[in-house]
């Protein structure tokens, strides 16, 4: 393949992004892990599955860095995962360590690559790789708003029962308790969800959604979701790689837009070949704003506990 794209955490997230990358045929796959063994051993499994799957993406485990040199992409995944009755918030310490060091060497070998942050507390895992890489701001971007967004989206198909593909949805801010699901801008066929359910059926799923990942956790007991998580992540990769300009509510840095400042937020963005090639602005009402500030607020905090780590 003529693209490469480096998923770093060969875990949960990490090889199930691995796998829809390779089986969507995108491109060559590097996947690396702390753990010896493990991403050689994924790799050559899902190698071993490319006959049955039909692709030709070619997949590398590795432990060090060589094998990821020039990606075009970083898909960073290294870290812990929530166990239940932990938020996100509690990862922090432990990911910003990791974090930092797994984007240094990042850097290092592939100086011009898009970096895709998945790990938790996303937001301010984002952050860290901004400051670690010293990435223009348009190639740091966070996943949180697709998965957010898909997760509302499910749960608008289930209770309508329609068909997820005629779902759109947006939900902004941290991904956090505090993020911003806008059912004013979801809709089915167009048609705003506002139209088509009474208001307190609109809330149910909007605090479904903002607890769709505690909801997981508590049914898995050993970790949190991946199966989505790892979607989200590629479907970013695929409209950088593809130049498809795909709208899309991802984590960035904001410098005034929305009114924030030196913060990643999630807010909708244009993704192609550069990265983020545009922040669109949509006008918020005063109580959504409100709910963005809130949520801008949470993040704020967080950036604060990494000065203070
Ligand atoms: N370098 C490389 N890999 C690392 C490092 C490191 N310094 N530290 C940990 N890892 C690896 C682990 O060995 C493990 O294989 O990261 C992987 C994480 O995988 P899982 O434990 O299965 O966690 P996962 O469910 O994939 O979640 C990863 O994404 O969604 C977020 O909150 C989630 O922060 C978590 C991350």
């Amino acid at each position: 393949m003529d693209k490469k794209v480096t998923v770093i955490g060969a875990g949960n997230v990490g090889a199930t992004a691995a796998q829809r990358l390779c089986e969507k045929e995108l491109c060559d796959v590097v996947l690396i892990d702390i753990v010896e063994g493990v991403p050689q051993g994924k790799a050559l499994d899902l190698t071993e599955a490319a006959p049955i799957e039909k692709h030709d993406s070619h997949l590398t485990g590795s432990n060090g860095y060589e094998a990821s040199a020039d990606s075009d992409i970083v898909i960073i995944t290294a870290g812990i995962p929530r166990k239940p009755g932990m938020s996100r918030d509690d990862l922090i310490s432990t990911n910003a360590g990791i974090m930092k060091s797994v984007v240094e060497q990042v850097a290092k070998h592939s100086p011009d690559a898009v970096l895709i942050i998945v790990s938790n507390p996303l937001d301010a895992m984002c952050h860290v790789a901004y400051e670690a890489s010293g990435f223009p701001k348009n190639r740091v971007i966070g996943m949180a708003g697709v998965l957010d967004s898909a997760r509302f989206r499910a749960f608008i198909a289930m209770e309508l029962d329609v068909s997820v593909e005629n779902t759109h949805a947006f939900v902004l801010g941290g991904h956090g308790d505090t993020m911003v699901p806008l059912p004013r801008y979801s809709t089915v066929a167009g048609i705003p969800i506002t139209e088509l359910m009474p208001p307190d059926r609109i809330d149910a799923l909007v605090d479904r959604t903002a607890n769709g990942g505690a909801e997981i956790v508590g049914l898995l007991k050993t970790g949190s979701a991946f199966y989505a998580p790892a979607s989200a992540a590629v479907e970013m990769a695929e409209s950088i790689l593809k130049d498809k300009k795909k709208v899309l509510p991802c984590a960035v840095y904001l410098e005034g837009e929305y009114g924030f400042n030196e913060l990643f937020i999630g807010v909708p963005v244009k993704l192609g070949t550069g990265g983020v090639e545009q922040i669109i602005e949509i006008n918020l009402t005063d109580d959504e704003q409100a709910a963005l500030a809130k949520s801008a607020a949470a993040v704020q905090e967080l950036k604060d506990i990494l000065k203070s780590l």
